[in-house]
């Protein structure tokens, strides 16, 4: 009796976890390019962007100034690297071009998923030196928001706070990395290395969780309250700003080598990958430590973010490097499968049950853009793994 059921729970245990073996990557990508067609056919206006979905053919869409405007032009850029198919360059050109007026803006910090990426794509597929010339504007707007004695970089003006820096903001900081590359300014280099070396102070509790808003006060730099935002509660860890933190830190890793960097990153990505453990979809619910009714609600962005992360991640931890690419795997095997995968007629995104903000009852158990940005990164980096003697281009 006893083997019996522990052989039944090994089969249970094989069929509701995601099957790794392969991912069906052509698959997803052909469904990706029928989707977006079919939005294409419907939405026409390169300066709206696909953002979510609210009914079978019916698309959410944001403006230029909208933080997800860059991701749409992004999966673009992707269909295009996948299938090289010159429809998709020129739809993700056609995209992509607006947001190049983004690149004075300073009411945000978000410039670097607005310009960043969809520029960044655009520049190395063209190599045209304008699109170098929009990245490097945008970083010298992103670092006006720095303050030297806070040390980093604000992330949003108004709200309640006096000068919040909040864990997202450390995925913008790849723009300020690449400017530096770009034009030879270090000072952008120096002020995302400030950035990150001030919001290590606070950012990490004990567990290696995150919090997600750190307030400060501005004249005299001091710390006044970590909150949050998006999370369930100030003392919980929203799962998106989790792998916001891995994604980030691994970053940072790549452009300085700097081992603390890596030492948050890895630790940040093994409080996910701990709390992940109790999902046997490998789906992380919108916050690991919302009450158990709460938690039945998922993060379908979280998932993509942090596997895509884990792919970079795998390739500076060689003792770990194995541990991390199979959670990336069973995440992305999830992603893609019917549970989490939109295959039904009239959608024009891929990845479902994702949550914006369920903290203030907004966007909950939506597809979102980024999602599917994040998965088709993650699809790539999953189908051209570094090779010895092949530089990694983790900025693509
Ligand atoms: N960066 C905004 C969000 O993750 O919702």
């Amino acid at each position: 009796m006893t083997v019996f059921c522990w052989s039944l729970g090994l089969l249970m245990l094989a069929i509701s976890r995601p099957a790794v073996d392969s991912l069906p990557v052509d698959q997803v990508i052909a469904k990706a390019e029928q989707q977006t067609a079919a939005f294409l056919a419907q939405y026409d206006d390169s300066t709206r962007f696909l953002h979510s979905q609210e009914a079978k053919e019916k698309a959410i869409t944001v403006g230029m100034r909208g933080w997800t405007a860059g991701f749409f032009p992004g999966k673009l850029w992707y269909l295009y690297a996948f299938t090289g198919d010159p429809r998709w360059k020129k739809e993700a050109l056609r995209f992509t071009l607006p947001l190049a007026a983004d690149d004075t803006l300073t009411n945000t910090h978000d410039l670097g998923f607005m310009v960043g990426i969809p520029f960044e794509k655009a520049y190395q597929i063209t190599k045209d030196s304008s699109f170098r010339k929009v990245l490097i504007q945008a970083a010298r707007s992103l670092i006006s928001r720095y303050h030297a004695q806070v040390g980093c970089i604000k992330s949003w003006d108004g709200g309640p706070w006096h000068y919040p820096v909040i864990v997202d903001n450390l995925m913008n900081l790849e723009l300020l990395f690449r400017a530096t590359a770009l034009s030879g300014d270090s000072s952008f280099y120096q002020i995302a290395v400030s950035h990150i070396n001030h919001d290590l102070r606070y950012r990490f509790r004990k567990d290696f969780s995150t919090y997600h808003v750190l307030d400060y006060d501005p004249e005299t730099g001091k710390l006044l309250a970590r909150k949050t935002w998006q999370g369930y509660a100030d003392s919980s860890c929203w799962s998106r700003g989790q792998a916001w933190a891995i994604y980030g830190l691994t970053v940072a890793y790549r452009f300085t080598r700097n081992p603390r960097y890596l030492f948050y990153a890895r630790q940040a990505a093994d409080y996910f990958i701990h709390q992940l453990a109790a999902y046997a979809d490998r789906i992380p619910p919108w916050d690991f430590n919302a009450p158990d009714s709460l938690r039945k609600l998922k993060d379908a962005s979280a998932a993509a973010i942090a596997a895509s992360a884990l792919l970079e991640l795998r390739n500076y931890v060689p003792q770990k490097a194995n541990a991390y690419q199979q959670w990336a795997l069973q995440m992305l095997a999830s992603l893609c499968a019917p549970s989490y995968l939109n295959t039904d007629s009239g959608s024009f995104l891929l990845v479902k049950h994702a949550t914006g903000d369920a903290h203030h009852h907004r966007e909950m158990d939506v597809p979102l853009i980024y999602a599917d940005y994040y998965l088709l990164q993650a699809l790539w980096r999953y189908s051209h793994p570094v090779t010895k003697g092949h530089a990694p281009n983790f900025w693509f």
